[in-house]
Order: structure tokens, then sequence, then C-alpha cells
């Protein structure tokens, strides 16, 4: 699978990752996931239940010139399509490549049988305004459990989800309004 974009003039193509794509997703996350770390951290809990999913998570990544400029992860459980470690390099944000990633996201949902997207959140990082831009609605909001923040007492988990009905295709326009909190 492989579907190719401009947004802004910026050719994004959006692919599954490959094992020799490694390294620069370990950098690329070490970068976008430095935003998040000032706001908390994943907790024991979190990386345990991490460990757990790992032998089900696919992974696709967006490049651009043949750069690696962000990376999201998912599974399928049930009619879910669950979203986690949505992360876009610091210098190409605001150019549609999470939307990007979110929009190929969908058109696998679609052909995996799934009928939603489903992602949580925390809400002290201000992303739930963007994810509801990608078309996801609020389920519900509770004290986090899974993190742990030295600026924040306490925080909270917010669970969101995108039905998955009239995804555009990723290569042409983006859909008209997508999750993870790793
Ligand atoms: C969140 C993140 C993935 C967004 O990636 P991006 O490629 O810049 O997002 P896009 O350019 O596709 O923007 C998607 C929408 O969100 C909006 N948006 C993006 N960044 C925003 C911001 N900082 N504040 C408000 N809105 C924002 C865009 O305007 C766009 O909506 P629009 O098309 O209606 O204008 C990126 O900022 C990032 O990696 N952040 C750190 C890691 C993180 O927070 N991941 C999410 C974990 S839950």
């Amino acid at each position: 699978m492989g579907s190719e974009h401009y947004e802004n003039g910026m050719n994004i193509v959006v692919r599954p990752a490959d094992p020799e794509d490694a390294a620069s997703i370990k950098a690329l996350n070490a970068l976008s996931m430095a935003t998040l770390r000032k706001i908390y951290r994943p907790n024991k809990a979190a990386l345990d239940n991490k460990s757990l999913l790992a032998a089900c998570l696919n992974r696709l990544v967006a490049t651009s010139e043949g750069q690696i400029v962000g990376t999201v992860q998912w599974y399928k459980e049930d009619e879910l399509l669950r979203v986690m470690g949505l992360g876009v390099h610091p210098d190409f944000r605001r150019w549609g490549v999470a939307r990007e990633l979110v929009a190929s996201l969908c058109l696998i949902g679609q052909e995996q049988g799934a009928t939603r997207l489903r992602l949580y959140t925390v809400k002290e990082t201000g992303n739930v305004g963007l994810f509801a831009r990608l078309g996801f609605l609020v389920l519900s909001e509770r004290e986090d459990q899974f993190s742990e923040s030295d600026h924040y007492s306490m925080l909270t988990e917010v669970e969101m989800e995108r039905p998955l009905t009239g995804c555009a295709s990723p290569s042409s326009s983006p859909p008209a309004s997508t999750l993870g909190n790793f």
C-alpha cells in the first residue's frame, strides 16, 4: 500500500513501514514525542500495555522527498481500528502530514472491515481540538491512569472516535475532518 498527495507543494507519500526504517523511525519518534514529553510521559502500566500489544501493532510512515517525516501505529480490535503514536517531525508540522496519515488509516480501516478509528489523547496536550479538526469526536474523559507529569498533579485521558463513512482517498482531497497517547 502506498498513497501520494501534494499538500501545499509538499509531496507526501504514505506507506507501511519497512524493517529498514527502524533507525529513522526511532529518531523521528525522539523528535516528535519531545513536544509531548514536556507535558506527560507514559507510566509503567502504559509501557507494560504497549509491550503486550507489540506483536499486533502495524505502522505507517509518511515521507517527503524520501525522508520519513511522520508515523503512526494501528491495530484492529473488532470493529475498531485503534490508533497510537501519531507523530510528525517538528520541521514538517502544519503541512497536512497527520491528516494524510489519518486518511490512509481510514482506507485501511475500511479494507479491514472496521467502522471507526479510535484513539486516546491527553487533554492537557491541547490535542483534542486538533483531532476534532481531523474528524474525531469525544467519547469520554476520565482521570488518566497511564500517564505521569512533572507539571500536572492530574492528567485527563480523552477517548476520541472517527466514523469511517465518507472517507476520501488520501491521494485526492483530504477528509473533512482522526488518535494515540504514547
Ligand atoms: C499532533 C501532530 C501529529 C500534528 O501533525 P501535523 O502534520 O502538523 O498536522 P496537520 O498539518 O495534518 O494538521 C491537521 C489539522 O490539525 C490542525 N493543527 C495542527 N497542529 C495544530 C496545533 N498545534 N494547534 C492547533 N491546530 C493544529 C491543523 O490546522 C489541521 O487542521 P485544518 O486542516 O483544519 O487546518 C504533530 O503536531 C506532532 O507530532 N505533535 C507531537 C506529538 C503528538 O502530539 N502526537 C499526538 C499524540 S495523541
